[in-house]
């Protein structure tokens, strides 16, 4: 038994996610901590919502609302549809938790400590009329390349020319429209991060079995000179951790905060520290010090691919550079992106299919089952109601689901609802057997190498081999001339949907719930023996023929959603 600690990026807090970024972060991360877990292995599976930044304030905003209580309401949110898909987080936090406050202002003064912090006096925008600076965010203008009118201060959106808000027309806040905008001088902290470039890349370099996605971008953002640019940390902003606080090793940072993606990732950290506020654990540090037992935890993150370079680069400079003994990631699984029906899924613009909504048109086990076997992982991928239709349809109610009918309505009808006893296994049985052992090895390694698209076609190659048994061993025509063979065959059939429960439950957890119950064989282990697990269920013991497990989406159900996702959300 090992101990996994599992991280899956954290979401923005403002507006619910769509199906991208589900298959991109969580649903794999939730995959992997579902199969080690039933493994036997120790898990802790985290996540939180990424509260700070000027996203969460300008979102506040327009919905009307103070940001705490704007955020509060949004975490719950989250946290609701997070359980409506099943994600199966020890923990859900918040980058805005007082643990988070402290630990990133801890992070600070060590980094200050080490040598790493530098002052830096800049000229910034100032707002007379909203009596602050302003982030590049909070100003609007004439974009000098384009002339789009709407241009904010760090790129037009338009022609998506990177800005800097000196380089805009016409200047003006986005807070209160006001054209009384001066530079004045202004003070921020900077992380040397180019003093780390040796130890980054060397770690970089020592990880040879990372996915290419993840090395080729994290080699690209070294290499290029901009990634390991020293980078201000410090915001004029009121939402986020106070860059000014008891202790500090400096001075005039009042009305400041962090940045965003300094806090963000050590919520990791602090999230565990909640998860053990909350009651739900007795200590975090044996899963995050190495000078308290972390080294022997293994430690996996999971995101899209444009989190890499924060993941590689940025929060590992601030690990390192702190000279404290925190645990460093061991694997980082990286996704490329999953487009809409021949665009791009976007938030902003509302196109998609939402986290939310999926859940109101079908259960979480068909998304699952979809996204996961359709992961991005070695290129982008396509999201089409066609797709969707046609796999869940074969896969799940084709293959699973009609061999769980068949087989236990065959054995209610001439056997009643015990299994069977009589017979035993030949030359096909046998055959079977072995197969299923060399995918079931198969399928492990897959699941632990984090193969998601793969361990999903292993999958259902487990279930087909099934079907394929029963339909040439044929128990209905068996039974016409030999009892005992049709009730072996039977007894190996109900044992199968055992079997396929425990195997599935991290892609399809409900299904698989509700198999295990119908055949009244909850909590079953994973089989460590595939001969072993598919005698399991003995001559005599009950079972129940299950509901329909899976529907077909039917054509007109297709149709209606394809009309209703055509276009944006309002
Ligand atoms: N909120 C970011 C996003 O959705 C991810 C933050 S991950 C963390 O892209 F490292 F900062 F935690
Ligand atoms: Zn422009």
């Amino acid at each position: 038994m090992a101990r996994h600690l599992i991280t899956s990026a954290i979401p923005y807090i403002n507006g619910i996610k769509h199906l991208g970024n589900l298959v991109g972060s969580q649903l794999p991360a939730d995959l992997y901590a579902r199969y080690l877990r039933a493994r036997g292995h120790e898990v802790l599976f985290l996540c939180a919502t990424d509260e700070h930044g000027t996203p969460a304030e300008l979102a506040a905003a327009k919905a009307g609302k103070p940001v705490a209580e704007y955020c509060a309401e949004m975490h719950a949110v989250q946290a609701r549809i997070a359980d409506g898909f099943r994600l199966s987080f020890d923990h859900f936090g918040r980058s805005s938790s007082p643990q988070n406050r402290a630990l990133t202002q801890s992070f600070a003064v060590a980094l200050a400590k080490a040598g790493l912090i530098r002052e830096v006096t800049e000229k910034q925008m100032y707002s007379v009329a909203d009596a602050r600076f302003l982030p590049d965010r909070y100003i609007e203008g004439t974009c000098p390349n384009c002339g789009f009118d709407s241009a904010r201060g760090d790129q037009c959106d338009n022609c998506t020319k990177q800005l800097d808000p000196t380089d805009l027309i016409n200047p003006r806040s986005v807070i209160s429209g006001s054209t009384d905008l001066e530079l004045r001088e202004t003070k921020h902290l900077y992380l040397r991060q180019s003093a780390l470039k040796d130890e980054l890349a060397a770690w970089i370099d020592s990880k040879s079995d990372w996915p290419i996605l993840t090395t080729s971008i994290a080699k690209k953002w070294l290499n290029d000179g901009d990634g390991l640019q020293d980078r201000g940390i410090t915001r004029d902003l009121h939402w986020g951790v106070p860059a000014q606080f008891e202790g500090a090793p400096w001075t005039g940072m009042e009305g400041k905060v962090f940045y965003v993606w300094f806090d963000a990732p050590i919520e990791y950290i602090a999230c565990a520290q909640e998860w053990v506020d909350a009651g739900k654990g007795d200590d975090w540090e044996r899963w995050w010090r190495t000078d308290k037992g972390a080294d022997d935890v293994t430690y996996t993150q999971f995101m899209g691919k444009d989190n890499v370079p924060f993941h590689t680069l940025s929060f590992p400079a601030t690990i390192l550079g702190s000279n404290e003994p925190w645990k460093l990631v061991d694997y980082i699984k990286s996704f490329n992106y999953l487009n809409y029906d021949g665009g791009q899924f976007s938030t902003s613009r509302g196109r998609g299919v939402f986290m939310d909504q999926a859940l109101e048109i079908l259960p979480p086990d068909y998304w699952r089952w979809w996204l996961l076997s359709h992961a991005p992982e070695t290129s982008d991928a396509e999201f089409t109601w066609e797709n969707f239709q046609a796999s869940v349809n074969k896969d799940l109610a084709d293959v699973l689901g009609n061999f769980v009918s068949r087989i236990t309505k065959f054995c209610r009808a001439k056997f009643g609802e015990t299994v069977p006893d009589g017979g035993v296994w030949g030359e096909q049985e046998l055959t079977l057997v072995n197969a299923l052992a060399t995918r079931l090895a198969a399928y492990e390694t897959l699941m632990a190498d984090k193969e998601v698209r793969k361990a999903a076609g292993e999958l259902r190659a487990i279930w087909v081999l099934g079907n394929e048994y029963l339909q040439s061993a044929a128990p209905w025509t068996t039974i016409k001339t030999d009892t005992d063979r049709a009730a072996m065959q039977t007894r190996l059939g109900l044992n199968l949907i055992r079997f396929y429960a425990v195997l599935s439950q991290p892609f399809i957890p409900d299904a698989a719930a509700e198999l295990l119950t119908a055949m009244r064989a909850e909590g079953a282990p994973w089989p460590e023996d595939a001969g072993v697990a598919l005698a399991a269920l003995a001559p005599g013991h009950g079972f129940a023929v299950p509901e329909v497990t899976f529907a077909k989406i039917a054509d007109e159900q297709r149709e209606d959603w394809q009309t209703r996702f055509a276009g944006l959300r309002g």
